[in-house]
């Protein structure tokens, strides 16, 4: 143990040392302008101006430097964007420049940059993945015809809920919510549940989901020094590893008894309707030999489940806590669901339905203003720009990375009244929508590498706030008084609550 910790300490030095003298060597290129930014430190840089919170530090620091902002985090050039206009140069007139991905060192595995539609650069394959996610999973008449899916595995959620309110037992909302979504895509995808609640094995699925979650949101010095890539300093990427064949192999095992399945009862050519995913993907695989083989497969398994899931659990645990936190908001939100569902085929409706999403405008207009406060992904996911572009007069030179903070955005006083309070009403006069038109609000990204999962997401969440809160009364555990909850945040792949949502359901 003591020899590879000497080992890796020599080996940091001495790559310290070549890096010194390399760089020592360079001189600065006065020609690109970059955008304005803090002093870079030799080495360095402006690593240590991220903090724990790097959403909350690069607000501040863009309150200085202004929205377009560079930095040195090693010898990584980093832009960061902070307001809707150059969000708009970025991602609308350069769009094509900034589309491709910079790549932490932990996800670079498994050839995934290869692979993975979430890492590919823009390119023929990533389109594919891409064409196959919207066709298959993603158009309005696929997310019709799940629908049953969904509302069945909502009324999964609410009998434990119910479960929990009948032996007095708080309910971990975030946990929930992973197991609820965790199962509509298993559901979507293998025929089957993958996750339960309270159960250990669900534990282990969620587990890995979760690690690969925080490895991913932890700062690694691999990526400030590419020279210390293979030496992976923190073991980030050897934990990345270890997380990744595991959920790889459950994906293989399923694909694998499926494709014995269909060998044994030659059921490729069975109706549509009877069809998941897997067996749609294994239709292309075999039908268009070109297009995806049994690797992409289960990275796109891999890709759907890691990008989909954390992301809307904390959106829906972040819209459960502002509720509870501010009660007015929480009545507000049953008096319109209990009108809209009293009106509905005259009777008072006992379970709503996707197609109720359109009549709840108060609804909508807490699930944006939830995006607006919590972004989920706050800096998007890294891009990376392909050649130099000049923005706004300075230079964005080649391979940059470009972190553009959402999370600074939904702060900005000069686009919010009041940013830092939750209120849903802002939204109610204002046609601003998250579809990636509107460049105040992208929390699921805006152009062409914007979230292939919103559709789905937006109906998820919905569909499960909605229930949740026409369904329970919720209070929180140890008797703890809304205005004094704790509503911190914590920095990860995903921004989530510090502390888990422990809420108890109440009779309404
Ligand atoms: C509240 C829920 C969600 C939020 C806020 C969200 C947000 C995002 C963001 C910000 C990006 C990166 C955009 C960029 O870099 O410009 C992204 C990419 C992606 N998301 Fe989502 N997402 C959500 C749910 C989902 C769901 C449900 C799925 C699929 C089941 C999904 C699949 C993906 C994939 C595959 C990518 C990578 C796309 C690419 O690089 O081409 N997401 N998402």
């Amino acid at each position: 143990m003591e020899y590879t910790i000497i080992f890796t300490l020599f080996s940091i030095f001495t790559c310290f040392y070549i890096f010194i003298i390399k760089t020592g060597n360079q001189k600065p290129d006065n020609t690109v302008r970059l955008p304005p930014g803090p002093y870079p430190l030799p080495i360095i840089g402006n690593i240590f101006k991220l903090g724990n919170k790097p959403h909350h530090s690069l607000h501040t620091l863009s309150v200085t430097y202004g929205p377009l902002m560079s930095l040195k985090l090693g010898n990584t050039t980093t832009i960061v964007v902070s307001s809707p206009e150059i969000a708009k140069e970025f991602f609308l007139k350069h769009d094509i420049s900034f589309s491709s991905r910079s790549i932490p060192h932990a996800a670079d595995t498994h050839d995934r940059n290869k692979i993975s539609m979430v890492w590919l650069p823009v390119g023929d394959q990533w389109r594919r993945l891409r064409r196959i996610c919207k066709e298959n999973l993603f158009s309005v008449r696929q997310l019709d015809a799940s629908q049953h899916l969904r509302q069945e595995k909502v009324q999964d959620l609410l009998d434990y809920v119910q479960e929990c309110l009948d032996n007095g037992k708080a309910v971990n909302v975030g946990q929930s919510a992973t197991t609820t979504i965790l199962n509509i895509l298993s559901n979507f995808i293998f025929s089957i549940d993958i996750a339960e609640y309270d159960s250990e094995s669900s534990q282990d699925f969620k587990e890995l989901v979760w690690g690969l979650m925080e490895v991913g949101g932890t700062p690694n010095l691999a990526d400030f020094f590419h020279i210390l890539r293979p030496f992976d300093p923190q073991g980030l990427q050897k934990r990345a590893i270890h997380y990744t064949e595991k959920l790889m192999a459950i994906y293989e095992q399923h694909v694998g008894q499926r494709l014995q399945e269909r060998a044994e009862l030659c059921s490729s050519d069975s109706t549509s309707s009877s069809k998941d995913l897997t067996d749609v993907l294994l239709d292309i695989s075999e039908n268009e030999k070109s297009s995806i083989n049994l690797d992409d497969i289960r990275n796109l398994l891999f890709d759907l489940f890691l990008a989909g899931t954390d992301t809307t659990s904390s959106t829906l645990e972040w819209a459960m806590a502002e509720l509870i936190h501010n009660p007015e908001k929480m009545l507000k939100a049953r008096c319109e669901l209990k009108e809209v569902m009293g009106k509905k085929d005259g009777s008072t409706c006992t379970y709503i339905e996707e197609s109720d999403i359109s009549r709840l405008p108060y609804l909508q207009a807490i699930v944006k203003e939830t995006l607006r406060l919590h972004p989920p992904v706050p800096f998007l996911v890294p891009h990376k720009a392909i050649n130099d572009v000049e923005v706004q007069g300075y230079v964005v030179p080649k391979d940059a990375q470009i972190l553009c903070n959402l999370w600074a955005m939904g702060q900005d006083q000069n686009v919010w009244r009041d940013p830092q309070r939750f209120e849903p009403e802002r939204f109610l006069d204002i046609g601003i929508d998250y579809k990636g038109q509107d460049f105040e609000l992208i929390p699921f990204g805006a152009g062409r590498r914007m979230c292939p999962g919103l559709p789905l997401a937006d109906r998820m969440l919905h569909l499960l706030l909605g229930s949740l809160i026409y369904k329970f009364n919720w209070k929180i555990e140890g008797g703890i008084r809304p205005q004094d909850m704790d509503m911190s945040d914590k920095f990860g792949f995903t921004l989530h609550k510090s502390l888990p949502l422990m809420a108890i359901p109440v009779k309404v």
